[in-house]
């Protein structure tokens, strides 16, 4: 059975034959109105979602499918104190295939552990959202035609946000990609992500001017940041505003430049830029529900396939001090290790 839990549990070859069957999708929806008929999406949200969620419930339906699930933990048996693996032991029984979304980091993988269905990551945390990287690389052959060759211009908050670690972790594999990381100091890329995806496989700078960027980039990928990741609500009011793009900022940008942002946007794309013919985020955003239709299909026809992924073993010396790691306070939970590594937010253990 085949998981989506980071990007990389698929290799660009597969990549690619999803975006095909998306884009075969939308030039033929009616080939695959019937083809999921029978079969159940669990949709499990314990964080909030307008575009991952309904997305997928489009995406279900839209091949003839059902979907269950909730969108809320409080309206879950979470609230009585269900762990996360028991919750999808259930769901297991009742569905196909889930997609959670879950604000902690690696509860995905905790999940792919005990499913008896593919597990899709639909955002864990600050950590990981392979789906929406999907939907941008979708958006991206679309819109440039390519990868390799890009520069990537990734901007506002590089430290929670996990579509911006998806979508580095996928755009390193490609030849000549170039990274221009604009955040400010408090909201840089985390280590773990550096170290993974960049340092030595990729060129990268840091360079906190947006406005002095733009001209050098095939892509700008604006960010909301993150307020629901931050510890002290002073600092992200200090911080909400750090870059908004807007019109004028884009004189010297390039005409073949293409705007996205996973969204929800909240102040950090100025309405003016809506009309830019460069800006393709709404765009962007519907195209979710087909790479999700493609991703739906590939996973329920490898069922019987061994996952590459489930791995790490314990190792009572390390401990993991990520405090937004799951297994840190899921009951039962086995803590794993790959090296020095912890399996569920890949973020470096400490010696106890
Ligand atoms: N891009 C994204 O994940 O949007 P939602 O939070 O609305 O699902």
């Amino acid at each position: 059975m085949r998981n989506l839990i980071d990007i990389l549990d698929f290799s660009t070859e597969e990549i690619d034959g999803l975006i095909s069957v998306a884009n075969d999708i939308i030039e033929n929806p009616d080939k695959y109105r019937e083809v999921c008929r029978g079969k159940i999406l669990g949709t499990l949200f314990f964080e909030p979602s307008t575009r991952t969620r309904l997305s997928f419930t489009s995406a279900m339906m839209s091949l003839g499918g059902a979907v269950l699930g909730f969108d809320n933990a409080a309206s879950s048996s979470t609230a009585k104190g269900e762990t996360v693996a028991d919750t999808v032991r259930m769901v297991s029984a009742y569905s196909d295939i889930i997609a959670m979304r879950h604000p902690k980091e690696g509860a995905p993988i905790a999940a792919s552990r005990v499913a008896t269905v593919p597990i899709i990551n639909a955002g864990d945390g600050g950590h990981f959202h392979p789906t929406q990287t999907l939907t941008d690389l979708l958006t991206i052959k679309r819109k440039c035609g390519k990868f390799d060759g890009l520069t990537v211009g990734v901007c506002g908050d590089l430290k929670y946000g996990r579509t911006v670690h998806s979508l580095i972790s996928a755009m390193s594999r490609y030849t000549g990609v170039k990274f221009v990381l604009i955040s400010p100091a408090e909201l840089a890329l985390p280590d773990y992500v550096k170290e993974d995806f960049l340092d030595g496989r990729c060129e990268y700078v840091e360079n906190p001017d947006l406005e002095a960027a733009i001209p050098t980039l095939d892509i700008l990928y604006m960010t909301r940041i993150q307020r629901e990741r931050f510890s002290d609500p002073e600092e992200y009011e200090r911080l909400k505003d750090s870059y908004i793009l807007n019109a004028a900022k884009l004189k010297n940008a390039k005409p073949t430049l293409s705007i996205l942002h996973p969204l929800p946007r909240v102040n950090e794309i100025d309405v003016d830029v809506d009309d830019d013919p460069r800006a393709h985020y709404f765009d962007q955003a519907a195209f979710g529900r087909y790479i999700r239709m493609a991703l739906i299909l590939f996973l329920l026809d490898t069922k019987g396939v061994d996952d590459r992924r489930i791995s790490g073993s314990e190792n009572p010396e390390l401990e993991c001090t990520n405090p937004h790691c799951l297994s840190r306070t899921e009951r039962g939970i086995k803590k794993l290790f790959e090296g020095e590594k912890c399996i569920y937010c890949d973020q470096r253990a400490i010696r106890k």
